[in-house]
């Protein structure tokens, strides 16, 4: 990503009304360099209808399965763009039910986020609804409803947005791994039992199936000597994933979309709902015949998640630098800046027995809100979350980037960007953000039975100060 025209800058500091040596505008400043505000639109436009619709599937053993599918198949569509052209897509529901459709990770006008009560009405049974905006930021990105979503996303609603750059790095190829987890009951259907106080009460609906791309085996057979780009997303309603190569070394190249600034290491990254990690992975020329098995290590009982068969004559390593090179400031976080702190608790009551709180407060249905805070647009804002519960709570914020502080009051160096980021049991975690687009915007856990028992709220990011 390249530095912004000093225009810009010197155009936020005019808007902002504030001198060179202001703390503040420098920070903004700074923060101006890790990705654009507006991306010049290439003038093209991508059109893609997109249905949502019960369907029956051969999954698994074979046997059908009822699922919701986003054009009859699970996960959805991949839908491709790239940076600056316009994404049109003609959403129709087939459903039994409302839904919308939300574009995680991706920054855009606040009237297309999906966000039903706060961005639109629901999209009714039989009813279509146009998403038309210009994706600012190449990487990895998903869409799922938001609406009931931890009915709708566990049946099989979500799908991948990926944004190529104007040029993409000449991977040998290019492979999505939608990593999901599914609770099947007896008969081999989905468990209709959603919500149950258990996964309210604990970390959502972990499922006793775990797929990588809707498959219980996942295979990717590839060549001695490709360099692979392999894009990672946990779409499950709370698992979360560690995945282990073995003695492949992947670097993960991007982090939730963008790219890091230099190529870091897998060990110690947790997919947590909602998340992406995009991986920059050679597979050595010597090693025709071989098998890995990538293996999940989040848990205690580590599993198969998929594996990697390499076979066949070697092919020429494509040799390019990493295209992780995204900026991210050093902030120095500014005394004058308040902190605005959320706290995250459960308490009995609700329509559930349970609620999930923010600073006290339960949002269960689909409605507007009264933002939890007003932060102003182009300026810093300090987010402290603060876990009470013994609970995961991978916390998500729609239409922005943010960067992790502080963990536990101590600062760390997280060198890149996050839309969702993972709050331990007890812990506590500050974030830096600059919002760029106004609107009212969402605040949740990626845990859908959290946020459907009240752990959603909005921030409103307001023109002006
Ligand atoms: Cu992935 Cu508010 O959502
Ligand atoms: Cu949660």
């Amino acid at each position: 990503m390249s530095k912004p025209p000093p225009l810009l800058a010197l155009l936020l500091a005019a808007v902002l009304g504030c001198g060179p040596d202001d703390p503040v505008t420098s920070l903004t400043r700074e923060f101006d360099g890790a990705y654009p505000a507006t991306v010049a639109a290439t003038g093209a436009v991508r059109e893609y209808t997109l249905d949502a619709a019960p369907t029956v599937l051969p999954m698994f053993d074979g046997r059908p399965l009822h699922v919701w599918a986003y054009d009859g198949t699970v996960p959805g569509p991949i839908l491709r763009a790239r940076v600056g052209e316009r994404l049109r897509v003609t959403f129709t529901n087939r459903l039994p039910d409302d839904t919308t459709v939300h574009w995680h990770g991706v920054r855009l006008p606040n009237a297309m986020d999906g966000a039903p009560g706060v961005t639109q009405p629901p999209v009714k049974p039989g009813d279509t609804f146009v998403y038309d905006f210009v994706p600012r930021d190449a990487g990895t990105f998903w869409f799922h409803p938001h609406l009931r979503s931890s009915e709708q996303v566990e049946r099989g609603l979500y799908g991948v947005l990926i944004v190529d750059e104007a040029k993409p790095p000449p991977y040998s190829r290019d492979v999505v791994w939608v990593l999901d987890d599914w609770r099947l009951g007896a008969d081999g259907e989905i468990d209709p039992r959603f919500n149950t106080p258990g996964d309210l009460m604990h970390d959502g609906r972990w499922g006793n199936v775990v797929t990588v791309n809707g498959k219980l085996n996942e295979v990717l057979e590839v060549r001695p000597g490709e360099r692979i780009r392999l894009r990672l997303l946990d779409t499950a309603n709370g698992r979360v994933f560690e995945p282990d190569f073995g003695e492949l070394t992947p670097q993960v190249i991007a982090v939730d979309g963008l790219y890091t600034p230099q190529p870091l290491p897998l060990g110690g990254f947790e997919l947590a709902p909602g998340n992406r990690l995009d991986l920059d992975l050679t597979v050595p020329s010597d090693w025709s015949g071989r098998e890995i098995v990538v293996t999940d290590r989040f848990t205690r009982r580590p599993f198969p998640l998929a594996t990697i068969r390499v076979a066949g004559e070697p092919v020429p390593t494509p040799d390019f630098p990493s295209p992780a090179q995204g900026y991210v400031p050093t902030w120095r976080v500014p005394d004058e800046v308040p902190v605005t702190t959320i706290d995250i608790d459960a308490r009995r009551g609700g329509p559930f027995g349970i609620e999930w709180t923010l600073n006290g407060l339960a949002h269960v249905g689909h409605h507007a809100m009264t933002p939890l805070a007003t932060l102003p647009r182009g300026r810093f804002a300090h987010l402290r979350f603060t876990n009470r519960s013994y609970r995961l709570h991978p916390m998500h914020i729609h239409g922005t980037f943010f960067k992790v502080l502080a963990r536990n009051g101590s600062a760390v160096d997280e060198p890149y960007w996050r839309d969702t980021a993972l709050v331990h049991p007890q812990e506590t975690i500050d974030v830096g953000l600059v919002p760029l687009d106004v609107g009212d915007w969402m605040l949740h856990c990626h845990i859908l039975e959290h946020a459907e028992a009240g752990m959603m709220t909005t921030v409103r990011v307001s023109d002006g100060s």
